[in-house]
């Protein structure tokens, strides 16, 4: 079986690790990939997404996996044109992924369907956001569009609010759309993935991340600092909750709307005191959640996507372990505002019993190590029978790892929140 991963960060590496791990024991390729990732998987000499597409047809790639949500939406759409060359994909056509690409769409649709959720208004300019806004704080504005995870300000001020809205309608840093005002939530955070196969679905390990840049949750927003998993981290009432209200009509709301998915999908929850209640949809596993979930995962995750492209759904085929694991993940100088590249990373070698994922680095063959190159460089994976086994493997494993202007969370796992 020969299996292409589309994308280049962690989650990529973790899925192309945790699909090579199969029993099929397929053939890994990555576009656009990292020097990483290209020692487990062949890169494909792609320059967009037509070379790609013949790249695949040309040598009879069984399978083509998304990673990275900027390849569904773009252009005419991953799995669109995977579905016109005939190459299964697992990952939705660009007209279900504007569950993510548009948060004005994913809330239609989850109040079309009665689906939890925090209500919003859209505005399409400065004073129209300051009017729905009208001076209640705190207030949450969404850009409605992606945003690479940063489109999203929780603001407790007007002040904050105000900066935020001058970089959306005056400074145009998303470039030109419109914004989402939502009312403010409160409660735990909690990450579900189903893998959808039209009708049918499969909740995996939920998750947790920190998505804060510093401990105890300050900081500005990221992409992600750090992840905790475990099929224990919702309890059975909470997940049947989840599956009750927001899973099954999801999957329902999409069959009648005539939106086909095969791949995964992600539900970013708050555990409101109303209930669990939808912040987002992603139509893509998480990242950092991702590196997290994968060590967990037990069975044959290729031909379980392989399948569920081709319209089977078989959840037999994969499983999760009970334990916990923790992945702490180190950002380079400057991120989220900015990254630093070019940094020596060391220690590498000397982590033991934990997984290595990475992100933003690339090989510096002169110096023979890896490098920073991006805001998030790596992540460092622990598994344990408690959540505090975990925890401490992956802390000690993490301090291994050097490089300047580090930066990483030492209480990822700590903060309670099961
Ligand atoms: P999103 O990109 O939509 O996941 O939002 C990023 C983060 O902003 C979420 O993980 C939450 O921490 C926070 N957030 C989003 N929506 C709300 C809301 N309605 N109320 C409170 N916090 C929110
Ligand atoms: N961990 C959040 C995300 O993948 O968007």
């Amino acid at each position: 079986m020969k299996i292409a991963v589309i994308g280049k960060g962690g989650r990529e590496h973790a899925l192309i690790k945790a699909l090579k791990n199969s029993p099929v024991a397929p053939e890994m390729y990555c576009f656009p990939g990292s020097d990483a990732i290209n020692t487990l998987a062949t890169p494909i000499p792609a320059k967009d997404l037509p070379t790609l597409i013949s790249w695949l047809v040309e040598n009879k790639v069984d399978l083509c996996v998304a990673g990275e949500e900027s390849y569904l939406v773009k252009d005419e759409g991953l799995a669109n044109a995977c579905v016109q060359a005939g190459i299964p994909c697992w990952g939705p056509v660009k007209e279900s992924a504007q569950l993510e690409a548009s948060k004005e769409f994913a809330k239609e649709f989850l109040l079309r369907h009665n689906i939890p959720t925090g209500m919003a208004r859209v505005a399409a300019n400065l004073e129209e956001a300051q009017e729905i806004i009208n001076g209640v704080y705190p207030t949450v504005l969404k850009f409605d569009g992606l945003a690479a995870g940063k489109g999203v300000a929780v603001c407790m001020t007007k002040e904050e609010a105000d900066a935020f809205l001058n970089e959306v309608f005056v400074e145009k840093r998303f470039g030109p759309g419109r914004l989402l005002v939502e009312e403010f939530l409160t409660g735990p955070e909690v990450s579900i993935f189903g893998a959808l196969v039209d009708d049918k679905y499969l909740i995996l390990c939920p998750a947790r991340d920190y998505k804060r840049l510093k401990e105890g949750d300050a900081g500005p927003n990221t992409g992600g600092m750090g992840a905790v998993a475990s099929r224990r981290l919702v309890d059975a009432d909470t997940l049947a909750t989840i599956e009750k209200t927001i899973v099954a009509p999801t999957v329902a709301g999409l069959q009648k709307d005539g939106l086909p998915y095969r791949g995964f999908l992600y539900f970013g929850l708050m555990l409101t005191p109303n209930g669990p209640k939808v912040i987002e949809y992603n139509c893509r596993f998480g990242d950092p959640e991702c590196q997290a979930v994968m060590p967990l995962l037990d069975g044959d995750l290729a031909s379980f996507c392989l399948a569920g492209a081709q319209g089977q759904f078989t959840p037999e085929a994969i499983s999760f372990k009970n334990g916990w694991s923790v992945c702490c993940v180190l950002a380079s100088k400057g991120y989220p505002e900015s990254s630093h590249s070019g940094d020596a990373i060391s220690g590498l070698d000397d982590v033991a019993n934990a997984s290595i994922y990475h992100a933003g680095t690339r090989w510096n063959d002169e110096a023979k190590c890896y490098e920073t190159n991006g805001g998030r460089v790596l992540a460092v994976v622990a598994q344990g029978d408690t959540l505090s086994e975990a925890r401490q493997r992956a802390h000690n494993e993490v301090k291994k790892v050097k490089f300047d202007g580090l930066q990483r969370r030492s209480d990822i796992g700590f903060a309670s929140f099961v």
